[in-house]
C-alpha cells in the first residue's frame, strides 16, 4: 500500500499527557448515546479441517513459510512510476516471480483457474459448487517500491534473510507477506481436501505501488464483467490500522480494518511569464510569483479537521470509552456527544497528536517545484505539484475552487490571466498566465463499508471471526479483541474495486503492522505475525464457505 502517514494509536495513547488515574475526579460521562457492540465470535470448527492454530504450533509449517516468503522477497518485482507498457522489459522479473509460485504452490496451480490479466496481474479462481453464494476475494500485489540505498540496509534488499525472528528485504511486510500468506493458506486448505462451495477469488496486481492501473485497473473490470455489480461477498486488501496493543491496556487490543479512504488529488501550477537579463528584473520574478501562491495556500487555518457521526473514527473511539475507559481521555465520553464536530477534532487532534489529526482533515503538501535555468536568466516558466489528501467531509472539487478562491486575488495583483477548471481556459499558452490543472483524475474518498454489526451480516461474520482468531492466538491470550472499522489516509487497490462489493475491508491482521518498515530500510516482517495473519485468512475462507446469506435465517450450511 501506499500509506503517507502511520496512525500510531499506542504512541498517542501513551502521552504523558493523561495523568488519569482511576480517581473519583473524573467528570461523569453521558454516554448514553455511544456504544461498541462486537460481533458473536464465529471459529469455524464443524467443518473437520484442521484448527487454524495449526500454522503456529506446526515446526514444519513455521519452516516452510519462512522458505516461502524469504523467495518470494528474492526475486527483484520493484518498478519505478514510469513504465506504463506492461510488456516492457522492467517486468521480466514478474515472470520469475509467477515461476515460483507455480513452484511453491503446486496444488493451488493445479485446482484453480490461473488467468494472466494484462499481461502480469494474476487472477486465481477456485470456483465453488453453489454458485448462488456471492465470492469472497482477496487482494494483494505482487511489486515492491524500488531501493534508495542498498548499502543502508543491514541485509541485502533482496536477500530475504532469516534471523530466527524476522524475514528481511523489500516485499517482506508490502505485500509479499500477504500474498505468501493468502496462497498458503488455500494450499493448506486444498491439501487437507476442501472443495469449496463458495467460490475463492485471488487478485493479484503488479503496480499497486504506481497508482495500479496495469494491474487492479484491468482485474475489477474483468471481475465485473464475469460476476457483475455487487458481486462479491467481501473483499479483504491489505491495509487498516492492524491489531493495536495498547501499551497500557492490559485487557483489551483493538483490530482496525480500514472501511473508508481518503480522496487524493495532485494540482499542477503552470506559470508563464517573460525572460530577460537578470540585471533588469520585476519586483517579482515568476519564482517568486509561485512562491507567494504556495505560501497563501498553505495558509495554517485553510483545512480544518472534522469528526462527524458518520466517520468511521468516531465509532472507534466510541469503543475506546466503552472498553478502556481507563485509558483515554477523561472528557471523549462527554466530548462525544457534542454536535460540534469541528471543536471535537481540534480537542482530538490536540491531545493525540498529527498523526491521528490528519485522519480528520485535509492534507496539502507542496511536493515539486521546478523553475529557473541560469543565474543571470529570468525564469520563464515555473511549476509547481501540489498534493492533497481529502478528508470524508469533502471532495476534490471543495479542494479545487478554494485554490481558485485563494489564486484569484494574487493573480489579479500581478495582473496575470487564469485559468482552471472552472475557467473558460482564455489566455492558455500566452504568457503572463497562470494555469492550475488536476494531474490525473481526482479520488473522491471512498464510499464507507458497513461496520453495523445489528444490521450488515458480512461486517457480522468478517469481524467474528477477526475476535476469534486474535483470541486464540497466543501471544494475546486472555485479551479482548475489539473490532472497530478505521480510515486510511493513503490508498490500496480497492479504489478500483468499489463497484464489485460495498464490503470491503483493508486489513493486515497484523500486531505490528507499524513496525515492518514499509517502503523504507530495513522493511521486515516476523514469521509469527506472519503465520497468524495466515490464521485469517484460513478461519475466514472456512466461515464464509459455511455459510449462506442468502438463506432467510443465515444458516450454517
Ligand atoms: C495588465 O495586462 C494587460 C494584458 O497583458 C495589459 O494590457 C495591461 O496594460 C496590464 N496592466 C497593468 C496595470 O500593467
Ligand atoms: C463503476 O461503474 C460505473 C458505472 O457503470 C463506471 O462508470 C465506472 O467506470 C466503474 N468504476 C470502475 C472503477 O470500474
Ligand atoms: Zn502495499
Amino acid at each position: 500500500m501506499r500509506p503517507l502517514l502511520v496512525i500510531l494509536l499506542p504512541t498517542a495513547l501513551a502521552l504523558p499527557s493523561f495523568p488519569f488515574s482511576a480517581s473519583a475526579q473524573r467528570p461523569l460521562q453521558d454516554t448514553s448515546e455511544i456504544s461498541c457492540p462486537l460481533a458473536p465470535k464465529i471459529a469455524p470448527d464443524s467443518d473437520g479441517f484442521l484448527s487454524s492454530l495449526h500454522f503456529i504450533q506446526d515446526e514444519g509449517i513455521r519452516a516452510q513459510q519462512v522458505e516461502r516468503l524469504s523467495r518470494a522477497v528474492q526475486v527483484d518485482t520493484s518498478v519505478g512510476d514510469a513504465v506504463t507498457d506492461p510488456d516492457d522489459e522492467a517486468f521480466a522479473p514478474f515472470v520469475d516471480f509467477q515461476d515460483l509460485l507455480r513452484d511453491l504452490f503446486p496444488l493451488v496451480h493445479k485446482t484453480a483457474q490461473l488467468d494472466h490479466i494484462n499481461t502480469h496481474a494474476l487472477l486465481y479462481t477456485l470456483p465453488g459448487t453453489l454458485p448462488h453464494l456471492q465470492p469472497i476475494l482477496f487482494l494483494a500485489h505482487q511489486d515492491v517500491v524500488p531501493i534508495d540505498d542498498p548499502t543502508d540496509w543491514t541485509y541485502p534488499p533482496f536477500s530475504g534473510h532469516y534471523d530466527g525472528t524476522y524475514i528481511w528485504g523489500r516485499g517482506a511486510s508490502d505485500c509479499k507477506n500477504t500474498l505468501i500468506g493468502l496462497l498458503s493458506a488455500i494450499e493448506d486448505l486444498l491439501n487437507q481436501g476442501f472443495k469449496p462451495s463458495r467460490t475463492v477469488i485471488f487478485s493479484f496486481g503488479f503496480d499497486e505501488e504506481s497508482h495500479g492501473f496495469l494491474g487492479a485497473g484491468h482485474l475489477a473490470p474483468e471481475l465485473e464483467k464475469r460476476y457483475g455489480k455487487d458481486s462479491i461477498a467481501l473483499i479483504l486488501d491489505e491495509g487498516g490500522n492492524g491489531v493495536q496493543v495498547l501499551p497500557d491496556d492490559e485487557d483489551v487490543v483493538y483490530a482496525l480494518p480500514a472501511v473508508g479512504e481518503k480522496g487524493a488529488l495532485d494540482l499542477v501550477l503552470e506559470l508563464a511569464v517573460p525572460g530577460g537579463h537578470s540585471s533588469i528584473p520585476p519586483a517579482h520574478t515568476g519564482i517568486g510569483i509561485m512562491a507567494d501562491i504556495i505560501h497563501t495556500l498553505e495558509r495554517k487555518d485553510l483545512f480544518v479537521p472534522e469528526l462527524n457521526k458518520n466517520h468511521p473514527t468516531r465509532k472507534t473511539l466510541e469503543c475506546q470509552v466503552v472498553h478502556s475507559p481507563e485509558h483515554i481521555e477523561s472528557w471523549l465520553g462527554h466530548a462525544l456527544s457534542t454536535n460540534d464536530y469541528r471543536s471535537l477534532a481540534e480537542k482530538l487532534g490536540q491531545s493525540r497528536g498529527d498523526n491521528f489529526r490528519v485522519t480528520l482533515q485535509t492534507t496539502q503538501a507542496t511536493d515539486i517545484i521546478r523553475g529557473g535555468v541560469k543565474s543571470n536568466a529570468l525564469p520563464e516558466k515555473i511549476s509547481a505539484v501540489i498534493n492533497y489528501r481529502v478528508a470524508l467531509h469533502q471532495t476534490p472539487d471543495t479542494v479545487i475552487s478554494r485554490a481558485v478562491d485563494l489564486i484569484t486575488p494574487i493573480v489579479q495583483g500581478y495582473n496575470l490571466s487564469f485559468s482552471h477548471p472552472y475557467s473558460s481556459g482564455e489566455g492558455e499558452g500566452t504568457i503572463n498566465h497562470l494555469t492550475l490543472r488536476p494531474l490525473s483524475s481526482p479520488l473522491v474518498p471512498a464510499p464507507l463499508s458497513p461496520t453495523d454489526v445489528s444490521a450488515d451480516q458480512i461486517w457480522t461474520r468478517f469481524s467474528g471471526v477477526a475476535r476469534a482468531v486474535f483470541e486464540s492466538v497466543p501471544a494475546l491470550k486472555g485479551k479482548k479483541v475489539v473490532v472497530s472499522g478505521d480510515v486510511m489516509t493513503g490508498n490500496t487497490d480497492t479504489r478500483f474495486y468499489w463497484n464489485l462489493s460495498r464490503n470491503i475491508y483493508r486489513w493486515n491482521p497484523s500486531r505490528e503492522r507499524f513496525l515492518n518498515n514499509i517502503h523504507t530500510v530495513d522493511e521486515k516482517q516476523s514469521i509469527d505475525t506472519h503465520l497468524e495473519g495466515m490464521m485469517m485468512y484460513y478461519d475466514l475462507i472456512r466461515a464464509f464457505d459455511q455459510w449462506d446469506e442468502t438463506n432467510e435465517f443465515a444458516h450454517e450450511l
